[in-house]
């Protein structure tokens, strides 16, 4: 590995971890890909990506962090491929080149963007190194090429996402949310999830449908916990189940213990529990962290801002 160059000081950059509070998923197209109708909320748990100079045309990766061990340093890791897709299209092969650190705190596979995130930080944080001419738009366009959700890494906030969830609007959300995540011991792959997904609408155990009805959005804008809870959704959560079993313990565990409402985040396994306030919320994570159910339980808070520089 190359020494950073160490004239230039690094750009830090931290990306949140994502839930899908709403996600409808249609049927299986040409593509590949489910159209989606997803309603995004990021939430306060993060990775940290710093991006150093080293010589032109040089990209490499080191990654720390539980869970990290599982994952490529490689041209295949999402970070390194955002950083060379980057290059190709705003930066200067003559001039650039890059050396990522990414310190983990979103679990890996975990059904909360881990692997978008690291994208979208290697996006921000290479278009400062390198001072490409990117705008954020620009910078979430490259985002869609890599991932459906990094574009989304790269907003925060609360949004609606349609299409493969990366065609995004923000969405009204009003006060902050309490959740407390259920982590689980192992990770779980999307496209598996999705592929089971499809088993089961062939065999007519569920009908895919990207239709997501407004009384969620509405339930967000007026801020009430105890009226988004039961408005929580996801399609992906079936087919999680049938993969994990254990998933439903996990989630009805939550929901004794006082979650107003939860759900399997995204492609899953993480469980995420809507708590009523913040001191519910404490009590939630010691009252689910005493059951065993799962490998950890985080308190996070939402939404808060997309990819952002440190100082
Ligand atoms: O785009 P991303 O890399 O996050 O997607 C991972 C996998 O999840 C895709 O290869 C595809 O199998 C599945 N997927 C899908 N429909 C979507 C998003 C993802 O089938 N809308």
């Amino acid at each position: 590995m190359t020494a950073p160059v160490l004239t230039e000081p690094p750009v830090r950059v931290r990306v949140p971890a994502k839930i899908n509070l709403g996600l409808a998923v249609g049927p299986i197209g040409a593509d590949g890909y489910h159209p989606l109708t997803t309603v995004f909320q990021a939430v306060s748990l993060y990775d940290e990506i710093v991006a150093s100079r080293v010589e032109p045309g040089e990209f490499t990766l080191s990654m720390s962090g539980e869970g990290s061990e599982h994952l490529p340093v490689d041209d295949t890791n999402l970070a390194i491929r955002a950083a060379k897709l980057l290059l190709q299209r705003a930066g200067d092969p003559l001039f650039d080149g890059v050396h990522l650190t990414i310190r983990k705190g979103i679990p890996v596979a975990g059904g909360m963007a881990g692997g978008s995130a690291d994208a979208a930080g290697a996006l921000l944080a290479c278009s400062v190194l390198w001072d490409t001419d990117t705008t954020p738009d620009d910078l979430r366009e490259l985002g869609a090429e890599l991932g459906a959700d990094v574009p989304f890494c790269l907003m925060g906030g609360t949004a609606v996402g349609v299409r493969r969830g990366d065609q995004l609007t923000p969405a009204l959300s009003r006060g902050t949310y309490h959740w407390v995540l259920a982590i689980a011991e192992e990770g779980l792959s999307t496209p598996a999830v999705y592929r089971r997904f499809d088993e089961m609408a062939e065999a007519g155990e569920i009908t895919p449908s990207a239709d997501l009805d407004d009384t969620l959005l509405t339930a967000l804008a007026a801020g009430d916990p105890h009226r988004l809870g039961p408005l929580l959704r996801n399609d992906l959560a079936e087919p999680a189940f049938a993969l994990r079993p254990a998933l439903r313990t996990v989630l009805e565990a939550g929901l004794a213990h006082g979650a107003v409402g939860g759900l399997v985040s995204g492609s899953g396994p993480t469980v995420a529990l809507l708590a009523a306030d913040e001191t519910s919320a404490v009590d939630l994570s010691t009252a689910l962290s005493g059951e065993g159910v799962c490998r950890t339980v985080r308190r996070v808070a939402g939404p808060v801002p997309g990819a952002r520089l440190m100082s």
